[in-house]
């Protein structure tokens, strides 16, 4: 008995350590003495001092326990037919209440928001972690002229996501754990949970001139996509806002509908918000379809049942768009992705392969997300057709177990922050002394396994939309 309680203290001081070595300095208040706060940004890069806290991104995490039993305008729409309609009602929930408070989404007067821990730090190698002004974490660099024709250079792009309070109660049942570790197993999301993701580009005017008139955020970034440090102040421009909707109607399918919007400066809008041009829908992959898989460039696949493309945003070669929005390209076969995605993938194929280790106790893969997509391949033409079904098969919704590759994950429920925040504890820990990191990672276990130095392992494989 005397052990076992010994190791447990063993075990609880490790934990606590390994909480305060990441820990970066927050504003008091009372619920951040009650509890063990999650950090903010990344402590490599952190604000000047003297910053006024509330210029000071607040990571959102007074997890909700339960639920409202509410009402959503877009329960009664039909997605497949009235796209259009769904995503704009879908839209109007992510902006009610944010907007007047400029996302400080715990802030919001009609109902709060929350954001997913452990996208503070990346590891030193990638350094994509949570910038202190906004919270974004670095996203899929755009190479020259993927967004429009005039754009000859890199655009560096970054993006904060957040969930609704249902998400909010999945995220608190993964993090706040008695042990805690995160717990992959108790990612499942309730019904109608929203995730809504608002995504920035330090692509000029003159090279995108559909961003301007836009909505402009400062962010603490790199200079360029070079990510040379030190981070420094840049303007960066809303480019693509996406959302995510756990709809009940495809329970035991895939349970999303993911869906993405570019902004279209040019226009008539009279806000910001009504010049978001809606890109598509997407709630599965249709694995039957192989047509134009391998197909370049941006088209309308009239052979796909699961996804809804606008075709008004389609470019048409010579036209002159002015600063009209347009993309020039989706995803692999048309299937949907945004205008920062990668053209090999699709929304409902990147997050369906949102999933983790499954054995925490191996210390070596634990916290190894699966792959998300074949990053080997920069365009369609290159796409190995002998992978399709592995990246293009349907995955059910809710945590389960998954085999790829001869490993078994288990899934997050489509989403990639989870799978990307437990990936990031686990190589914190690495980092940590062996006998710390090993005490920590077995706190849950009765036994604890002898000491591993994986202080020099190769890190784990990040969890980002491309290898760049
Ligand atoms: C190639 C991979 C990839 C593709 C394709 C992709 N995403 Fe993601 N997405 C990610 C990663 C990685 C994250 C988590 C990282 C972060 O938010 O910092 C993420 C996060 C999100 C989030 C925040 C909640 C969550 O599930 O993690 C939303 C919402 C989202 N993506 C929507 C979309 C939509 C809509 C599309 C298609 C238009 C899309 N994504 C395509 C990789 C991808």
């Amino acid at each position: 008995m005397l052990g076992a309680a010994a190791a447990a203290c063993v075990a609880a001081s490790a934990i606590s350590q390994e909480r305060s070595a990441a820990a970066v300095p927050m504003p008091a208040s009372a619920a951040a003495a009650a509890a063990p706060r999650f950090p903010s940004y990344d402590p490599r890069y952190p604000p000047p001092p003297g910053t006024p806290p509330a210029q000071v991104f607040q990571l959102s995490q007074d997890f909700p326990k339960t639920y409202a039993a509410d009402t959503f305008a877009w329960e009664k729409i039909d997605f497949k037919a009235f796209p259009n309609e769904y995503l704009r009602a879908v839209l109007n929930y992510c902006l009610e209440g944010n907007v007047d408070v400029d996302f400080r989404v715990q802030d919001n007067p009609v109902r709060k928001w929350y954001h997913a821990p452990w996208l503070h730090d990346d590891g030193s190698q990638f350094g994509g972690g949570r910038e202190w002004r906004r919270g974004m974490t670095r996203e899929r660099m755009s190479r020259p002229f993927e967004l429009h024709s005039k754009q000859t250079g890199r655009g560096q792009n970054w993006a904060v996501g957040f969930y609704n309070d249902r998400g909010g109660v999945g995220l608190g049942k993964v993090w706040l754990t008695a042990d805690g570790r995160p717990d992959p197993a108790k990612s499942t999301f309730p019904p109608n949970t929203v995730a809504c993701k608002l995504l920035f580009t330090d692509a000029p005017v003159e090279q995108v001139p559909y961003l301007a008139n836009g909505k402009v955020w400062t962010a603490n970034i790199y200079p360029d996509t070079n990510y040379n440090k030190p981070r420094v102040d840049k303007e960066m421009r809303l480019l693509q806002l996406d959302v995510a909707v756990k709809d009940p109607r495809l329970a035991r399918s895939s349970g999303w509908v993911f869906g993405t919007f570019v902004y279209d400066g040019g226009s008539p809008g009279k806000t910001v918000w009504d010049r978001m041009s809606p890109v598509g829908l997407i709630w599965g992959d249709d694995q039957s379809v192989r047509i134009d898989a391998q197909r370049n460039g941006v088209f309308v696949n009239t052979a796909l049942t699961q996804s809804r493309i606008n075709g008004f945003l389609v470019e048409q070669p010579g036209w002159d768009y002015g600063n009209r929005a347009y993309v020039r390209h989706h995803g692999l076969g048309g299937r949907v992705n945004g205008p920062i995605d990668s053209p090999i993938s699709s929304c409902v194929s990147c997050h369906g392969r949102a999933g983790t280790f499954a054995n925490a106790a191996d210390p070596v893969n634990r916290g190894r997300p699966m792959a998300m997509a074949v990053f080997s391949a920069n365009k369609p033409s290159d796409f190995p057709m002998d992978k399709f079904d592995e990246f293009f098969k349907p995955i059910a919704d809710g945590a389960h177990l998954e085999t790829q590759d001869g490993s078994q994950f288990m899934t997050t429920d489509y989403s990639l922050q989870v799978t990307g925040g437990i990936r990031n504890y686990y190589q914190n820990l690495r980092s940590q002394p062996p006998v710390v990191a090993e005490a920590a990672g077995n706190a849950r276990g009765a036994r604890a396994a002898a000491p591993v130095d994986l202080s020099d392992a190769p890190p784990l494989p990040r969890v980002d939309r491309d290898a760049d």
